[in-house]
């Protein structure tokens, strides 16, 4: 109410308050409303209205997959976060399930139920292990359920199950002389007869940490020390949401750092708590936090991050939602490498006409517009720019019927940037770039458009997603051009892609 009362406005274009978090059916008539919102996308996954941040307790159960978010219903605002759920039989078409977790008044997730995991306990019981909110307090706590749809939830009679770090954490490894710290998020797994835990940290004149705790039973932990301390300049002061994957050898170790996702390439020693680092980098170079993965019972590691709002909290209460998921995406590592891959089951969602280009030269100066409609769609090319770096390829999407609007994506033979200085005439977001390197002399590219989303892939190895906001609603123009030198494109080729959410649909 405050909120309201304070940012005043259209009140046609307040956000709907959910009193019904229960109700599946009321959820499509909040996606309804805002189903003319242009920005609003169609096959990422986004709350029916009100806020979403982080992806949580991902996990494909009985052949269905379930993901879970940091969700408010009260409104676009991070406040009073609840566990939205929404089910998927195929990884393209969603439901929105009822709210899975709400903050219990007495309880100790009074402030929020934070984020976490899921996991089948020992007996088969799915569990999600979350961080309750209670004032500074950040409190692991579980929840388990024998609904095999994972609607309902009940919250363990014992939480939290592990207490303040400050009672438990050795703090001369950490190099300080008290807990002042954050201590929040979980990724939690089996090895053997053992269960390990990482819950993120940052501690005060350290910097961020994920730790490590063990287990017999996911009810009783053991505090075993930190995998990684980020204590170099960079890496930032606290890590969020930290999770290990296992790709057999090599492990790869991914935090949110307030500022972005850091993830760490190498071989971890959960018995004697490390981590040999081989290789780090950015996960990704956009708009991209907090990212959870599950493991699909085909094996693929498929990872799911929040997209945050580029644009004010105003802006964001006018539209009556605000974050997004990214569409799923495959992690492997080859070679030493990490590789990223968009989920092949994106590939369903490609409408019949496909827009198929083949090979495209273009000499200095010279453009073409794509044929191209909607603001829904994947469009993928193989482009080579003229040797010794002086030509530039510059993809234009988002253009307005005037040209004046537009976003540019740009590759000159060593990075791709996001030059997000005319995406919207009335100046949102701040005219900042974006920029990814990109190794070798040719870049694969596969960019996927969504309403105010622009998801990037290069050489199926580095990512950067974007949020870009056109004003008007028909900004849907496509072009190349080559700036400065030839351009050589091959198999260029789009698809328009069809909606997550049945309730959304589009003409
Ligand atoms: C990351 C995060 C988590 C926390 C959650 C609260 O975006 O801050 O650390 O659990 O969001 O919504």
């Amino acid at each position: 109410r405050n909120a309201l009362a304070l940012l005043g406005g259209d009140p046609r274009r307040r956000p709907r308050v959910t009193d019904r978090p229960d109700d599946p059916a009321g959820f499509a008539a909040m996606r309804e409303e805002v189903a003319d919102d242009h920005r609003r996308p169609r096959y990422h996954l986004a709350a029916p209205a009100g806020w979403l941040n982080d992806p949580n307790g991902i996990i494909e159960h009985e052949g269905t997959y379930h993901v879970f978010y940091q969700y408010n219903p009260g409104g676009p605002f991070h406040g009073t976060i609840h566990w939205g759920h929404a089910a998927s039989e195929d990884l393209v078409h969603w439901e929105d399930r009822p709210v899975a977790l709400a903050p219990d008044p007495d309880g100790p997730d009074r402030d929020g139920v934070w984020s976490g995991c899921a996991v089948l306990d020992t007996d088969g019981t799915p569990t999600l292990v979350y961080t309750g909110g209670r004032g500074r307090d950040q409190l692991p706590c579980l929840a388990t359920t024998d609904d095999p749809s994972l609607d309902t939830w009940e919250k363990h009679g014992d939480n939290p199950v592990i207490s303040a770090p400050g009672d438990h954490v050795d703090l001369d490894l950490l190099e300080t002389e008290d807990w002042r710290a954050e201590f929040r998020d979980h990724n939690v797994w089996r090895e053997g007869e053992t269960w390990y835990h990482l819950v993120g940290a940052g501690v005060a004149d350290t910097g961020g940490a994920a730790l490590l705790y063990r287990g017999e039973s996911l009810r009783e932990w053991e505090y075993v020390g930190p995998l990684l301390v980020g204590d170099w300049e960079g890496h930032g002061v606290v890590w969020e949401c930290p999770e290990l994957l296992d790709f057999g050898g090599k492990q790869v170790l991914h935090v949110s750092n307030y500022s972005h996702v850091e993830y760490f390439l190498g071989e971890a020693n959960l018995d004697d708590p490390s981590f040999d680092v081989e290789r780090r980098e950015r996960l990704d170079y956009g708009d991209y936090y907090a990212p959870q993965s599950t493991r699909a019972e085909d094996g693929r590691v498929l990872t799911w991050a929040w997209v945050p709002e580029a644009r004010d909290a105003e802006a964001q209460w006018h539209a009556g939602w605000s974050g997004m998921l990214t569409i799923p995406r495959e992690l492997s590592v080859e070679g030493g490498e990490l590789r990223q891959r968009p989920a092949r089951e994106l590939e369903s969602l490609r409408g019949r006409d496909a827009l198929v280009e083949g090979d495209v030269s273009l000499a200095a100066g010279e453009s073409r517009v794509l044929d191209l409609t909607g603001n829904a769609y994947e469009l993928g090319f193989d482009a080579r720019v003229e040797d010794g770096g002086t030509g530039t390829l510059e993809l234009g999407l988002f253009e307005s019927p005037a040209g004046n609007e537009r976003t540019v994506v740009r590759y000159d033979g060593e990075a791709v940037t996001v030059d997000r200085t005319d995406s919207a005439l009335d100046g949102v977001p701040n005219a900042d770039e974006q920029s990814m390197p990109v190794d070798g002399d040719a870049l694969s590219l596969r960019a996927f458009v969504d309403g105010s989303i622009l998801e990037l892939y290069a050489n199926e190895r580095r990512c950067l997603t974007s949020r870009v906001y056109p004003t008007r609603a028909d900004a849907e123009g496509v072009s190349i051009r080559a700036v400065g030198g030839s351009v050589e494109l091959a198999s260029t080729r789009a698809w328009e892609l069809d909606a997550a959410f049945p309730a959304r649909s589009r003409e």
